[in-house]
């Protein structure tokens, strides 16, 4: 059997021969490959419109570490960039919006439905061209940001600590938040539609910002429109599994819903709370702490006792949450080869 096969297999919660792994951030600052094409194209987000070089460092993950599926290289502010938003990525602070949204005219003026998931074709073309090189045994990943997380950087600006100022607006002014929810989940809707018709195997979905909302105010704000854009996918193209990956949120297993297949399972959250209140329903990938990759016995470790609560059934192998920039290489590749090892490979 072919391990593309596998990796749509496991998410699917079907029988495989050994349990798939990827990474998450899998093409990120800890390979020197990738410095090497991010310094040739000048700044990240040139590389992010540069199909070529994006479809280079999707790559480079499968044939240097040996993961059982690519991501796609880009990022989730992409979305709200082409909506219409100034986006640039500030050396050592990250992401920054000159334009966050503050009332309505700001919401009306920013660019919505297929008009703005037209305008990310250079995403379209690097999926295309992975496609054409990525080895048929290997399954392709394309993803979105969740309209919450998504909107924390076009209210804030930026990153936050504290999220104050969308939970000012959470809290006296709901409707301008679900005004802005409401035209993401549009765009992001159509967005993943036009990745699969480009060919992605399996969509992921990041709320990587999930724990910044408070359990009993989780679905209203965020889940709903998660699970708004897996069903609007599932009944479109009921081939292609969807990973729900909400970050921190462990008082609101009791409560998920939704038509998608994996539920990502971040590294706060114990494997076994998991399984035993979603793992019926859903696959659980993860969940490793990724800060374990700093030592080699520490990831063996974790891959055991991860592999001893799944059992080999109803999981796909997973950081539970991105790689840092400074894991040595060979210690990334050990967790892979681990986690082969502990699943029969
Ligand atoms: O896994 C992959 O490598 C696929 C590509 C990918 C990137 N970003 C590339 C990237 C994916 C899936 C993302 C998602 C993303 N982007 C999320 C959700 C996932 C998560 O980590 O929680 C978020 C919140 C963002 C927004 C964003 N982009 C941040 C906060 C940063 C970090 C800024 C910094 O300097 O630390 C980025 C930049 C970014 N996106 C990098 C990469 C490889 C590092 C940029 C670089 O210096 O080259």
């Amino acid at each position: 059997m072919q391990s593309r096969k596998i990796f749509v297999d496991a998410c699917f919660g079907k029988e495989t021969p050994y349990t798939p792994v990827w990474m998450m951030r899998q093409a990120g600052r800890y390979l020197p490959e990738y410095m090497a094409v991010r310094k040739e194209a000048g700044n990240f987000l040139n590389l992010c419109h540069n199909p070529k070089m994006a479809c280079e460092v999707s790559l480079q993950p499968v044939d240097i570490v040996g993961v059982d599926a690519a991501i796609m290289f880009s990022d989730i502010l992409v979305i709200p960039d082409e909506m219409g938003m100034d986006l640039s990525f500030v050396k050592g602070e990250g992401p920054k919006f000159s334009d966050p949204i503050t009332c309505d005219a700001d919401i009306d003026r920013l660019i919505g439905g297929d008009e703005a998931a037209s305008k990310l074709t250079y995403v379209f073309d690097t999926i295309k061209l992975i496609k054409e090189q990525l080895a048929d045994d290997k399954a392709l990943i394309g993803f979105t940001g969740a309209p919450w997380t998504l909107a924390t950087y076009m209210i804030e600006g930026q990153g936050t600590k504290t999220y104050n100022i969308c939970k000012k607006m959470m809290y006296s002014n709901p409707e301008l938040l679900h005004k802005i929810l409401a035209k993401v989940t549009e765009v992001v809707k159509l967005y993943m539609e036009k990745q699969i018709q480009a060919g992605i195997d399996v969509v992921q979905i990041f709320d990587s910002w999930a724990s910044a909302i408070e359990t009993e105010k989780y679905d209203e704000f965020s889940w709903k429109y998660m699970v708004e854009i897996a069903d609007y996918l599932k009944v479109k193209y009921p081939h292609i599994p969807i990973i729900m990956f909400p970050k921190g949120i462990p008082a609101f297993l009791d409560k998920v819903y939704g038509n998608f297949d994996v539920f990502g399972v971040d590294w706060a959250t114990p494997m076994e709370l998991a399984k035993e209140k979603i793992g019926d329903k859903y696959v659980l990938q993860g969940n490793m702490e990724p800060c374990r990759l700093y030592s080699k016995e520490a990831t063996t470790k974790s891959v055991e006792e991860i592999q001893e609560v799944m059992g080999g059934k109803r999981h796909i192998f997973n950081l539970g949450h991105g790689i840092l920039p400074d894991v040595p290489v060979e210690n990334a590749k050990h967790f892979i080869n681990e986690c082969h090892r502990v699943s029969g490979k």
